[in-house]
């Protein structure tokens, strides 16, 4: 058949085609973060917040050697990782969620708990994925109001109402790097009626070092309504092999897993994720070269006249000035032809924000020369 003939269906047999259920059609589809320069061999990608140093080399022995397995499904509960993060992190087996990412997570969690008009409270700045599983759903997305790119504890207590399920929360967030601390996720637990479930996105949480910062997996062991979420995406560099997990109320986990695809997660990266998550001697040089570099990334980008947002992650945000010729998609393609991929913001509604993954000494050296160079144009 000629792709015309599948175009050309009479008017009156519309009604008749498969039809994707309401606001589905609606959802815009989520932007990744771009990989790559048109005409630049070998760009430094700094726009998706993924590990510079790579992965740990026992992460990667171990995903080499699980490749004998390939011809078996995984074990879908996967038991061995569930233990090695139980004991890593002292938690209960039977309370642990695994997911293709902490993304399938997200959208497990809309999926069991929204109905059509239900709805999802976030801050106004939040992580995309959120939105689009409860869009998905049918369910409305509240967006609270934030002060200085960072989460108001006030704003999204006034933002839940009766028809509210889920609050998604990001700490710290993306794409902003800001964090609230652990008083006042406190505040916002203490607030939230007992049917919301309060779901703590701690992908960039190692990354967090201020005393007055917490995870909120203390706070969800003896909560029924706080789903504590990590990855193995950051701090491990294991985006490619998609693993996320959460620790979840038992009956949270109970409901998750009676929907969740079997074998979501697979042997090699089950495999690679008990690996990485042994090796701290990788999470600590990973750690360590974003303490180094965060502060002196963000004063010499604030040195150029940039407002740069204060970070708690493995990356920032900065805001260029309202100058003609100095946008921030100006400078996203002045830096893209310098082979130096950042992250435009604009799908987030930040249309004059760029965020950078902090690199590797000379990555970081390179942003700072090529702003530099161009503000000075
Ligand atoms: C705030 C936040 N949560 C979750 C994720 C997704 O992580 P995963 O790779 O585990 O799906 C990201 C990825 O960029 C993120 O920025």
């Amino acid at each position: 058949m000629t792709p015309a003939a599948i175009v050309a269906i009479p008017p009156a047999m519309t009604d008749a085609l498969p039809t994707p259920r309401p606001g589905i059609t609606d959802i815009q589809a989520y932007t990744p973060g771009k990989a790559g320069a048109e005409g630049v061999a070998n760009p430094v990608k700094l726009s998706a917040n993924e590990n510079i140093l790579g992965c740990s080399p026992l992460a990667r022995e171990a995903y080499v050697a699980a490749a004998v397995n390939l011809a078996q499904y995984p074990d879908g509960r996967g038991a061995a990782l569930r233990a090695a993060l139980a004991d890593h992190y002292r938690l209960e087996p039977n309370r642990l969620i695994l997911g293709c990412g902490t993304d399938e997570i997200f959208a497990l969690l809309n999926q069991v708990y929204l109905c059509a008009g239900d709805n999802i409270v976030q801050g106004q700045w939040g992580f995309g994925a959120y939105a689009i599983g409860a869009r998905a759903n049918e369910g409305e997305v509240r967006f609270a109001p934030e002060r200085h790119y960072r989460i108001d504890v006030d704003a999204m207590l006034a933002a839940i109402d009766e028809r509210t399920r889920l609050v998604f929360l990001a700490n710290p967030a993306n794409p902003t790097g800001t964090f609230i601390t652990e008083a006042e996720v406190q505040r916002l637990h203490a607030g939230l009626p007992p049917n919301v479930l309060l779901v703590l996105d701690g992908a960039y949480a190692e990354f967090n070092t201020d005393p007055g910062f917490d995870d909120g997996l203390k706070l969800a062991r003896d909560a029924h309504n706080i789903v504590v979420t990590h990855t193995f995406s950051k701090l491990h560099g294991l985006a490619a092999l998609r693993v996320g997990w959460a620790y979840a109320p038992a009956a949270v986990a109970d409901a998750v897993e009676r929907i969740r695809p079997p074998f979501n997660t697979s042997i090699p990266a089950q495999a690679a994720a008990v690996a990485a998550l042994a090796d701290t001697e990788f999470q600590a040089r990973a750690l360590a070269l974003v303490e180094q570099w965060r502060p002196w990334l963000t004063q010499q980008l604030a040195g150029l006249g940039l407002d740069v947002t204060p970070s708690s992650a493995n990356f920032m945000m900065m805001e260029f000035p309202a100058t003609p010729g100095k946008t921030a998609a100006q400078a996203e393609a002045f830096l893209a032809s310098r082979g130096l991929i950042l992250r435009g913001l604009a799908g987030y509604g930040l249309d004059n924000h760029l965020r950078v993954t902090i690199g590797l000494e000379e990555h970081n050296r390179a942003v700072v020369d090529a702003l530099a160079a161009f503000m000075a144009a």
